[in-house]
Parts: C-alpha cells; sequence; structure tokens
C-alpha cells in the first residue's frame, strides 16, 4: 500500500481502496474453517455514495484479513445493497440449494434494497460457499411501504423452530420482528418501540442470546437486542446501544429500562454479530468510525476500518446493595501466534511520581499495552483533581498527543484526542465532540466495591481500543497524527504523588 496517506492498521479489516461503513452478512464457515465480513462499500470514492455494494473479506484467525472482492452488486446506479446479514440454510427450507451445497455453506444473504422510492427486504443466495450470489426472483421477500425499512438481521430460533427477524423502522424508533419458515414470506409478530437513546433514527439491530458468565443467580443467560443510533448518540453522532431482556419467538420484553453502550468511545457503530461462530460463542465486529467526521478522516485511497472481533458474554454485578444487573462483558481476538510474535511480557511495581513519568521509546505498528493501579483514596481526599495519564506521542510533531486517564475523583476513564493531528483536529470539532478531559468522562464501572483498576489497550497504528476491567467497558477511538500516525512515545504521568499505584504496566510491540 505504497500510496496510503496514513498508515494503515495491520489487523483492523480495511478495504484496498474506496470507501467502506457497516458490517454486514457475517458468517462463519465451518467447513472451510474461514470467518466471513461483508460491508458496505462504495469502491468509486472515499466517502459513501451510490451505486453501493457489498464488499467482502475473509480471514482465518480474525486477526489477519484478505480481501476477496464485491459479492453482492446493486441493479441500478441510483440505488444501494443497504446493510443486512447472512444466514446458513443449513435444512434447505428456502430450496435453493441441490445436494451439492454442503450444509455449512448454504448461505442465503438478506438485506435492504434501497432506491430513491424506498427500502425493501432481499434475498440473495450463494452456491459457491459466499463469493458470489444470485438474486432471489421473488424479490422483494417484504415491504412495508417506506423508505425507512432497513437492515434485518435474522436468527434461527429453535425453540419455535422459526426464522426471526428483526429490521429498523428507522425514523418511527421501531424494531420490527418478523418471523417466516423459508425466508421468504414473513409475518410481523410485534415491534418494540422507543426505548432508551432515540437519536435521530434506529438503525441495524441485532437480537441475539448469550450466556452469563460465572456462577450467578441470573440463570443460564438472557437475550440481548442491539440498536444502533444515528445521529444523537450520547458520545455524539453514531453508537450502539444494547437492552436486556427476554424473547419469547415473538416478543422482545426488556428486563431494565435503562440502556447501555456498548462501547463508551466515538468510533463503534452498526455492531453485528456472526451467524454460527463456534462453539455456541457470539463475536461480532462493528465500524470503527462515526457518521460525524467519517468523510472527513484524512486517509486515502480508503477510508474506514473496522473494530477488532470481540466475544461477548454477560456479566453479573452488584450495582447497589438490593440490585444486580447485567452488563456485556468484551474479549478482544488477536491471535499472537498468527502475529508471529511472542506474548506480551510483565513489569511489575513501577514508581511514578509528578515530574518523572515512564518512558518507551517506540516505532509504528502495532502494540498490546496492560496497566493495573490502584487508587489511594486518602492520599487523594477526595477533593481535588488527581489524574493517572497516558500519552502516546506524535512522532513528527512532537506536540502532538493522545490522552487517556483516569480521573481520581470521579472515578471515571477519560480520553482526549484534541491534541493530535493538530491542523486536521482545528477544522474537526465533532472529532473531539464530548471527548475531551472534561467533557464527558468514561465511567468505569458501576460497581463501586472496585478500587484497582486495569486497562488492555491495543493501538493498531491510528486506532486505540481500550478494554477496561478485563472488558467490562470498552472504549474504541481512532486518531491521527502529523506525518501518518507515527508513534514516537508511550509515557505515563501522574498529576499528583501517591494517588495511585501502578502495580503492573506491559507493553508488547506486536508487529511495525
Ligand atoms: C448505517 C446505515 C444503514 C444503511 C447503511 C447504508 O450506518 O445508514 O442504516 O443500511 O448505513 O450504507
Amino acid at each position: 500500500h505504497a500510496n496510503d496517506t496514513v498508515n494503515r492498521p495491520l489487523v483492523h479489516l480495511t478495504p484496498h481502496e474506496g470507501w467502506m461503513n457497516d458490517p454486514n452478512g457475517l458468517w462463519y464457515d465451518a467447513k472451510e474453517e474461514l470467518w466471513h465480513v461483508y460491508y458496505q462499500y462504495n469502491p468509486n470514492d472515499t466517502v459513501w455514495g451510490l451505486p453501493l455494494y457489498w464488499g467482502h473479506s475473509t480471514s482465518k484467525n480474525l486477526t489477519l484479513w484478505d480481501d476477496v472482492g464485491v459479492a453482492i452488486e446493486p441493479m441500478a446506479n441510483n440505488s444501494g445493497a443497504y446493510s443486512g446479514c447472512m444466514v446458513i440454510d443449513y435444512s434447505n427450507t428456502t430450496g435453493f440449494f441441490g445436494e451439492d451445497v454442503s450444509p455449512e455453506q448454504r448461505v442465503v444473504a438478506i438485506w435492504t434494497y434501497n432506491t430513491p422510492e424506498s427500502e425493501t427486504q432481499y434475498l440473495s443466495y450463494s452456491l459457491d460457499g459466499g463469493y458470489s450470489f444470485r438474486s432471489y426472483s421473488g424479490n422483494p421477500v417484504l415491504e412495508n411501504n417506506s423508505t425507512q425499512f432497513r437492515d434485518p438481521k435474522v436468527m434461527w430460533h429453535e425453540e419455535t423452530q422459526k426464522w426471526i427477524m428483526v429490521v429498523a423502522k428507522a425514523q418511527q424508533f421501531k424494531i420490527g420482528i418478523y418471523t417466516s419458515d423459508d425466508l421468504k414470506e414473513w409475518t410481523p409478530v410485534s415491534d418494540f418501540t422507543r426505548g432508551g437513546y432515540l437519536g435521530y433514527q434506529y438503525e441495524c439491530p441485532g437480537l441475539v442470546k448469550l450466556p452469563v458468565e460465572g456462577n450467578t443467580s441470573a440463570g443460564n443467560g438472557s437475550w440481548v437486542l442491539f440498536v444502533s443510533i444515528n445521529p444523537g448518540s450520547p458520545q455524539g453522532g453514531s453508537s450502539t446501544q444494547y437492552f436486556i431482556g427476554d424473547f419469547n419467538g415473538t416478543h422482545f420484553i426488556p428486563t431494565y429500562e435503562n440502556t447501555n453502550s456498548i462501547d463508551s468511545g466515538k468510533d463503534y457503530y452498526a455492531l453485528q454479530t456472526f451467524f454460527n461462530s463456534p462453539d455456541n460463542q457470539t463475536y461480532g465486529i462493528a465500524w470503527a468510525s462515526n457518521w460525524q467526521y467519517s468523510a472527513f478522516v484524512p486517509t486515502d485511497p480508503w477510508r474506514s476500518s473496522m473494530s477488532l472481533v470481540r466475544k461477548f458474554v454477560l456479566e453479573e454485578f452488584q450495582a447497589n446493595p438490593e440490585t444486580k444487573l447485567l452488563n456485556i462483558k468484551s474479549t478482544p481476538i488477536l491471535d499472537y501466534d498468527a502475529l508471529g510474535c511472542a506474548h506480551p511480557s510483565n513489569g511489575k511495581n513501577l514508581f511514578i511520581t509528578v515530574g518523572n513519568p515512564l518512558q518507551f521509546s517506540l516505532v509504528q505498528g502495532l502494540f498490546d499495552f496492560n496497566i493495573s493501579f490502584s487508587v489511594n483514596g486518602s492520599a487523594f481526599g477526595g477533593h481535588e483533581f488527581a489524574d493517572l495519564s497516558l500519552y502516546l506521542r506524535g512522532g513528527e510533531n512532537k506536540d502532538e498527543y493522545l490522552r487517556i486517564g483516569f480521573g481520581a475523583n470521579a472515578a471515571t476513564f477519560f480520553i482526549d484526542r484534541g491534541h493530535t493531528a493538530v491542523n486536521w483536529v482545528h477544522e474537526n470539532p465533532f472529532f473531539t465532540d464530548k471527548m475531551s478531559v472534561n467533557n464527558q468522562p468514561l465511567t468505569i464501572s458501576n460497581n463501586s466495591t472496585i478500587s484497582t483498576y486495569s486497562v488492555r489497550g491495543i493501538v493498531d497504528r491510528n486506532i486505540l481500543e481500550l478494554y477496561f476491567n478485563n472488558g467490562s467497558q470498552v472504549s474504541t477511538n481512532t486518531f491521527f497524527f502529523t506525518g501518518g500516525n507515527f508513534i514516537g512515545s508511550i509515557d505515563m504521568a501522574v498529576g499528583k504523588d501517591n494517588v495511585f499505584n501502578v502495580t503492573e504496566f506491559s507493553l508488547k510491540q506486536l508487529s511495525t
């Protein structure tokens, strides 16, 4: 990629050239042991535009990706193959497949055909393991006289032996639920209406059952409804929220009134989970950008990357003495063996005082770091702002930095992109909106009994994924330094002595 203006991420999926947004059609091929990710793709420009296609990448290890070309094309130049999903039709409920296509590869895409007049749901199926697709002659399979009816996500519901679709009635703030025996005829069964953050519209819903980790009172699992909103999310612009509840085959009933962002950063939208993840686990991937500024980020000849793939489970925590709540816990999948490198090594009990930061020089690339620390409440006193900060400093312009940190007074993390790529950042206020030090800190946990904290950070050239306390909370944010993301050093500093005791720090360069 010699012509790239910015060094592209190494393990985050990017398009070779052109524009990418939402992940689509995620499925795992158990026969080939291969993961498939499709995505909203404009090959003709580095901004969103029609005609819009499904691009396609595959991976053996969820770490290194191969671009395998366009999978689905729209039928006209002023139309788009909008977001959707893929299912495996093992028992040939559609009748699309002959004996020659093995059951594990009988994939059917369910997606939105967008034209100036309408949004309707289409089926396409593949006879070659997910590389090329044929359009079903009976399309569309679902329509409702609307231009705001999109992003179907379909699952197989074992208990009722039916296909279940959730689909956004975007500007009515409804998620429509439909059932089917054959993916061709759909029956409306309910609407989930006006839950959580509304923003301007609902997009990209998803419904999954997640296990609850450990031995808990919450039983063996709960249903989760994902709903993306854009614009108007709590972080500004677009983000993915989720509801925990119950699903009986026709209705989703939320257990709690409240909603949560699955990732509190600014770059995690349109999350989708894989159909047929191995071992009955749930894995998902999101678009690591935000509609507020996605068209302006200084990359060329490509724009946008995906997040890392994450595994999702529920964890139970004591919100207050009376109440236990469930929270999604995220674990990133990063295959060190595929990268051919050793696992991170540790440094213990580091002593950092005001004016004596811990400093590491770095070269461009992929890093994985872990910080564990405890907060000394008595030294802090609880009144003034005391902080532990990690600075990623630009290699070309030494004044540029990305800062993340922990503010002891509010027990919150913050991230500040306001001093990255100085010239570009000043022209793009949305990039720093709601993310500066004092503006919207990240609450690490509702669990007041935690007094020690940990943060794992994965830095992949221009994207930083932070996992707090083993993934109880996550924050994904892109950043850009003048000179193409070159990071010169990382250092850790404290704003007040004796408040923070850093018990462990490890940093590993995984790749250059
Ligand atoms: C979400 C979205 C979807 C739509 C697609 C079009 O980012 O607006 O609702 O299907 O992008 O590219």
